[in-house]
């Protein structure tokens, strides 16, 4: 059996990378052959991609954003990915095509239509075998960026800086995603503890990977 494609999304400050690490350490533990990445940045042109993107001096048009984040994802797909899972390794991925509906999407309001069609382009069809969102109400997860800039006097990116009703939008999008496709997508309540997702996640993909 090919070895299963797992995304990682959720609002910012959700928790979902520190989450992604203590799952791809349990199921190296545990024998797996794991890669972890990410979107936007997985690749080396994909990391140049990201500063671009984050970089809040940037003024970005959103129709430019949209086709960056689009960019990085069919570089990523075919250099990374898609060789990773033929090669039978397990991919983690911090984000992926799920984000664009729901930040292109649904944050910057282009429709549907277009950001399917481009998401398909990009993805060359590869789609994740199992997505967690990890949901956190808007309110607790501004809380918790404001915390992480304070603590390690990280600077906030240009989507960090968005309005509040811009994550709202966001949030219901992934919530909207997820009650659409339930067997791919599930939802994870991310203001649990750390330990108590990480148990959560765990349960969730036992079944997939015949732990
Ligand atoms: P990260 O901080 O979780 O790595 O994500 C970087 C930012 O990029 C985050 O604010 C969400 C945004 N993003 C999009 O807007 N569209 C996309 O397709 C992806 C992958 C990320």
């Amino acid at each position: 059996m090919a070895p299963p494609f797992i995304t990682f999304e959720g609002i910012d400050g959700c928790g979902k990378s520190t989450q992604l690490r203590l799952l791809a350490s349990e199921l190296r533990l545990r024998g797996r052959e794991v890669v972890t990445t990410r979107e936007p940045g997985g690749t080396p042109l994909g990391a140049r991609v990201r500063e671009l993107l984050l970089d809040a001096r940037e003024q970005v048009d959103p129709l430019a954003e949209l086709l960056l984040y689009a960019a990085d994802r069919a570089q990523h797909v075919r250099q990374l990915v898609r060789p990773a899972l033929d090669s039978g390794r397990v991919v983690l991925c911090d984000r992926y095509a799920d984000a664009t509906v729901a930040y292109q999407g649904a944050g910057r309001g282009f429709p549907a239509s277009l950001i399917d069609e481009v998401v398909a382009l990009a993805t060359d069809g590869l789609r994740p075998d199992l997505t967690l969102v990890f949901d956190l109400p808007v309110e607790e997860s501004r809380q918790r960026a404001a915390q992480r800039a304070r603590r390690g006097g990280e600077i906030q990116d240009r989507i960090d800086a968005e309005e509040i009703a811009f994550h709202h939008r966001v949030r219901e999008a992934y919530l909207r995603i997820a009650a659409a496709e339930p067997h791919r997508v599930r939802v994870i309540d991310a203001s649990a503890s750390v330990e108590e997702v990480h148990a959560h996640v765990v349960r969730v993909v036992t079944p997939l990977l015949k732990l």
